[in-house]
């Protein structure tokens, strides 16, 4: 369990009683209140296996006037409450940590309109990303977001990490494309700010403070959001890079030859292809090199375009940027690639346990912290590697191990976040705090930052129900 694991106290919040759960059969019908121990423990245990909890019962509503009438309970009874999405977080907070109430928010799935001028899609926090990019696409858009998790992950959840992904280059991030937000107070109360203006400069931007609270400050319904025109030519480079050097020379020549098209500049070392490729038995259409790159384009003139990258191709060659490499526009062949870098999240787990670092970093040390960590760890673990969204600043570092091990945990942290810091960097680029950072949480955040988040916390949620444990540390343990 994350409690003994991690070695965090229960605080006072009420427990679950028989009474209780006859409150619940009174909003939701008996299907969707789960309480048998096996139907809850897929909920309890998040997708890396680093965190499980010990909650009896999962919620599901399909309403948000369901959704008000559980947090005004649970307010009054003060008992806890864990908003979940698709529960492809990374850093335990989708799962409760010690019995707090899971409240999953998959049945609230409705597209409810499109706005195809305007781009405005509006639907229910539950939808899942990959069936709601499936669907805009049938009328010309795209979803403004891409990620690995995309077959089960939520809006609502992306909305509520502020999640990044593979295209955040091109289309900015979620406090650019969010247009509105409905969300559920812990005490019940729905604010709607569910808007689908572009501008809109009334007041306080209060559907702001949702985007990445991570479920501490509100429980998002629904999300009003805008989608790009679906690029009529799309292209795919990858390249193998001889050193880390190179990947920033090339990054700064895509930028100047592909301009307005590019619209993704990912890197992955060969120690993270190596373990996606013989983990999951995938093949990789490039030989072995110590560094590969992701180059997309997203155009509208398919000749155009894929001439621009195939230039960039053969100049990389001239130079020596690129040792070798294949373009294509082939939808297939282009999902093949990506695939192996979308399932690089995953590989490690086969190698055991693993060690998950997500952080911003000056491009200049974006790789320094990976080499300096495989010195330091040597062979007391399975792999160190990097990979990430180089044209965000943003790396991720993972470390594999056979099994979770105390000591090299305490090798790790809070080593990485002790030179993150040092660099100016960020601690959690791009999927959150969760359960996991918030005692790290200052190495990010000065002092009054902090105290005003936690003067929102109590604004927003004076009894601490909404996924306690989770973002801000316990006073003492930062002080
Ligand atoms: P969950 O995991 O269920 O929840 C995440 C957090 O949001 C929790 O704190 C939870 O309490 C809260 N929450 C969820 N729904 C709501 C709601 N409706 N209201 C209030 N709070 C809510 N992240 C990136 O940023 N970029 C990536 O490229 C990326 N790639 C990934 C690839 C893989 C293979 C995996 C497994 C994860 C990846 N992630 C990435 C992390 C994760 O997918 C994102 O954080 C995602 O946005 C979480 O969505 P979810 O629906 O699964 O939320
Ligand atoms: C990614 O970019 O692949 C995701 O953020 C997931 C991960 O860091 O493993
Ligand atoms: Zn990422």
């Amino acid at each position: 369990f994350s409690a003994n694991k991690y070695a965090v106290e229960r605080k006072k919040f009420g427990t679950v009683s028989p009474s209780d759960i006859d409150y619940f059969k009174t909003i939701l019908s008996k299907e969707r209140i789960l309480t048998n121990e096996e139907d809850v423990l897929p909920y309890n245990i998040d997708w890396i296996k680093n965190c499980r909890g010990q909650s009896q019962v999962v919620l599901k509503p399909r309403t948000t006037e369901e959704v008000s009438k559980i947090l005004h309970y649970c307010n009054n009874k003060r008992l806890a409450v864990c908003p979940q999405g698709g529960n492809t977080g990374l850093v335990g907070g989708s799962v409760p940590v010690f019995d707090e109430i899971i409240l999953n928010l998959s049945l609230m799935n409705k597209i409810i309109s499109l706005d195809e001028i305007s781009g405005a899609l509006v639907c229910e926090a539950g939808c899942i990303l990959e069936n709601l990019d499936n669907y805009v696409r049938e009328h010309d858009l795209i979803m403004p977001l891409d990620l690995g998790a995309k077959g089960s992950c939520h809006i609502g959840g992306n909305i509520s990490t502020n999640a990044g992904g593979l295209r955040l280059l091109r289309y900015g991030n979620l406090h650019g494309s969010v247009l509105g937000i409905e969300a559920v107070k812990a005490d019940g109360t729905v604010i709607d700010c569910l808007r689908t203006l572009k501008k809109d400069n009334t007041g306080y931007p209060l559907k702001h403070i949702f985007i990445g609270c991570e479920g501490t400050l509100g429980v998002i319904t629904k999300v009003s959001i805008h989608c790009p025109a679906q690029p009529r030519s799309v292209s795919l480079g990858y390249f193998g890079v001889e050193k880390f050097e190179n990947v920033l020379k090339l990054y700064k020549s895509a930028k100047s030859s592909l301009g307005e098209i590019l619209s993704a500049f990912e890197m992955a070392d060969n120690e993270s292809i190596t373990s996606t490729v013989n983990n999951l038995k995938l093949s990789n259409p490039i030989g072995h090199y110590p560094m590969y790159v992701l180059v997309e384009s997203h155009g509208s003139d398919e000749k155009h375009d894929s001439e621009k990258l195939n230039r960039f191709l053969s100049e990389g060659m001239e130079t020596g940027l690129i040792l070798d490499g294949t373009v294509t526009s082939e939808p297939n062949k282009m999902k093949a690639i990506w695939n192996i870098r979308e399932s690089i999240a995953g590989s490690g787990l086969i190698d055991g346990y693993v060690f998950k670092y997500d952080v911003s970093l000056p491009l200049r040390n974006y790789y320094d912290l990976v080499e300096d960590l495989r010195k330091k760890l040597g062979d007391r673990v399975t792999r160190v590697y990097g990979y990430g969204h180089v044209g965000d600043g943003n790396i991720h570092i993972n470390v594999t191990v056979p099994q979770y091990s105390k000591e090299i945990n305490s090798e790790l942290e809070p080593y990485i976040f002790e030179q993150v810091s040092k660099l100016k960097g960020s601690i959690s680029a791009e999927h959150g705090v969760g359960f996991r950072k918030p005692q790290f949480i200052h190495y990010s955040q000065g002092d009054t930052s902090l105290q005003l988040m936690r003067d929102l916390k109590r604004t927003m949620d004076p009894n601490g129900i909404l996924n306690p444990y989770k973002v801000l540390p316990d006073v003492a343990s930062h002080e």
